[in-house]
């Protein structure tokens, strides 16, 4: 019997070592494909609210802005944020950069959730990982085009950050720029140079408020391609807020928003 059992065991042993290898396979092959998923949504968004305190002194109902948003953007995916003016895309691009705080919900960047690190975590996160180009520029008056797009560069301690800064605005065009403050230039070389500056350090997200809001149909052009071309050269993830059919139909997917909802 016990010879049986023995013979038996042996006999079932290399069927075990197969299954347990199997299983192992699996296990290892589902812990890869997690890992897989798990690196792939570089941006995760969870029941993201943001309310603020009516003005309206008649009312003293909070004023929702966004209200209990959830979505996921994969690596190097381009996503349009789309929706009138009001619904609240400018707040969700600054909750998604960490710049501004929700009042619930949670932002992850790379599986980290931002609101769980303090301001200067978010500050060294940003500075790493993402480049942001404002609805209104925010371009530092007292710096030039060039020393504005080589400053982010700077902080990071990127080598070759003024000749990347040149070579940037050269791609943008305003190589004859480099030195004007952006009080000498128009609101849409403005705009240029805060794409310049967003992108030179080649961020891993690149999140844009209206990018093309203030530029004529050629340059318009000249910059959505730029943009894209960043995607396909780097890997880029593209999050851009915008109103402008062409550049929304170039995206990957199209994030609807109306009145702080998701559609
Ligand atoms: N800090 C704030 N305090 C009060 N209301 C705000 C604040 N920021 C934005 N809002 C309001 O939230 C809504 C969404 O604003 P915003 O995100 O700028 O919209 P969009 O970018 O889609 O035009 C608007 O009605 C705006 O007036
Ligand atoms: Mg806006």
């Amino acid at each position: 019997m016990t010879g049986g059992f023995e013979a038996a065991g042996c006999a079932a042993k290399p069927a075990l070592q197969a299954a347990i290898a199997s299983q192992m396979h699996t296990n290892k092959q589902d812990t890869f494909f997690m890992a897989v998923n798990k690196s792939n949504a570089v941006l995760k968004v969870e029941r993201l609210t943001k309310q603020v305190a009516s003005v309206d002194l008649d009312n003293e109902e909070p004023l929702v802005i966004l209200d209990n948003i959830s979505f996921s953007i994969n690596r190097s995916e381009t996503v349009a944020i789309a929706g009138p003016s009001g619904s609240g895309k400018s707040t969700l691009l600054g909750l998604l950069a960490g710049l501004d705080t929700p009042s619930s919900g949670k932002v992850y960047i790379d599986d980290q959730d931002i609101f769980a690190l303090n301001e200067d975590g978010r500050a060294s996160l940003r500075a790493q990982k993402l480049g942001f180009v404002f609805q209104s520029f925010q371009l530092l008056p007292a710096l030039t085009a060039l020393e504005n797009v080589m400053l982010p560069m700077e902080i990071i301690g990127m080598q070759d950050a003024e000749q990347t800064a040149r070579n940037v605005l050269l791609r943008v065009g305003l190589q004859q720029r480099l030195r004007h403050y952006p009080h000498q230039l128009s609101g849409g070389e403005q705009q240029r140079v805060a794409i310049a500056r967003a992108f030179a350090p080649r961020p891993k997200i690149l999140l844009a408020d209206e990018p093309t809001g203030n530029l004529d149909t050629r340059t318009g052009k000249q910059t959505i391609d730029l943009l894209f071309e960043l995607n396909e050269e780097h890997g880029t993830t593209l999050v851009l807020v915008t109103h402008d059919h062409d550049l929304a139909q170039k995206c990957r997917r199209v994030l609807q928003i109306e009145a702080g909802r998701l559609l």
